[in-house]
């Protein structure tokens, strides 16, 4: 297969991760025989920086024309306490979501066997958990509409959704319920918000469609109780763009480490891939930053194309690396690798899975 993949690198640590998933991914167009074409763009503060522009037309451009955009991550502590910065990393990687109209983000969360002793939390209780999130990406209170009084005094940001914005995705979200364990949770503050009460309505009028999936629906603070109280008891996660947000931060503690979280965002005609973490400015250039949530987006790409195959390659790879220990300090306080070495390793495994861990 052919395919063009655009390479949003971003800021902070997300060059340095990116790099080791588009190396991946060579791994695997080497090993499957296919051939992936790599075109980097600008997005985020090394935009603003560059451009004036978190987001320039060139990168949006470049987006819309290819098969897939490999996002790094953005953001620079710069930004983060001046409220009144005219423009904003952030805003890049939103309009991103909108231009492309990437309406629904998906974000595994599992927890790995042999990680189990990794994670705060007690391995009874996270043993075996394996959700799938489905978090609304284009609408919500992150695009509704946002006012700040004449004095600075008062602000407000509307919680705005379509029936036709809850369908799309809820569609989805059943589909990967009767692929995986036939179960679908919404998380919603219904007994709150008016907004949440449209999912509610909505979803269960969809649900008739897809009688083999059960449904059943959390109010969102009880959700985050139970995502650390009984984590397994979930399947997929159907939820609004900030409940989430919120929600898929909580559940990266479940496996040890947000360097594993991968996620793909997807829409009727655009995709991107990112890993859930953020830009780790502190760890920037430092070669600690664990590539692994990168590398598994790279493999979310490829499942995303069919090649089914070559995204259990990357898995297997990075499934050798965490049962060797073969990680970054957030996983391995004492023998660490560095990032580039962790995806040296997985690099070589994809190409050679018989003898790569001799040089490690
Ligand atoms: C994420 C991030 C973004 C979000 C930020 C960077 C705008 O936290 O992808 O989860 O809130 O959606
Ligand atoms: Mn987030």
């Amino acid at each position: 297969m052919k395919l063009e993949i655009a390479v949003l690198s971003g800021d902070g640590i997300g060059p340095e991760v990116t790099a080791q998933a588009v190396k991946a991914l060579e791994a695997i167009a080497h090993s499957f025989d296919h051939t992936f074409t790599f075109k980097d763009a600008l997005v985020g503060a090394i935009a603003i920086d560059k451009t004036g522009n978190p987001l320039p037309e060139e990168t949006l451009q470049l987006c819309a024309d290819t098969d897939a955009v490999l996002f790094g991550a953005i953001g620079d502590p710069k930004y983060d306490n001046d409220p009144s910065a005219p423009v904003r990393p952030e805003q890049g990687l939103l309009r991103l979501r909108k231009e492309l109209g990437l309406y629904a983000n998906i974000r595994p969360v599992k927890a790995y066997d042999t990680l189990l002793e990794k994670s705060p939390l007690k391995r009874n209780i996270i043993e075996g958990t394996d959700i799938s999130i489905y978090r609304e990406l284009t609408g919500g209170i992150y695009f509704g509409k946002k006012q700040l009084n004449e004095a600075g005094t008062v602000a407000s940001d509307l919680c705005e959704y379509s029936k036709e914005e809850i369908e799309r995705i809820t569609r989805l979200a059943f589909k990967a319920a009767q692929k995986r364990r036939n179960k679908l949770t919404l998380v919603d503050k219904a007994n709150v918000l008016e907004s949440s009460r449209l999912w509610r309505k909505v979803v269960t009028e969809i649900s008739k469609e897809y009688p083999d999936v059960d449904l059943d629906f959390l109010f969102v603070d009880n959700a985050a109780m139970q995502m650390i109280l009984n984590p397994s008891q979930f399947d997929v996660i159907l939820t609004e763009n900030m409940f989430g947000d919120i929600i898929s931060d909580e559940a990266s503690v479940i496996g040890g480490s947000i360097g594993l979280l991968a996620s793909a965002s997807v829409g009727d005609t655009c995709c991107m891939f990112e890993p859930i973490h953020g830009s780790y400015p502190q760890a920037t250039g430092k070669g600690i930053a664990n590539p692994i949530a990168a590398i598994l987006s790279a493999a979310m790409l490829l499942e995303h194309f069919d090649l089914l195959e070559e995204s259990q390659a990357i898995k297997n790879a990075v499934e050798k690396a965490l049962e060797l220990n073969l990680t970054t300090p957030d996983l391995n306080s004492i023998n660490p690798l560095t990032t580039e070495k962790v995806g040296d390793f997985i690099y070589d495994y994809i190409l050679n899975p018989e003898d790569s861990n001799i040089n490690f």
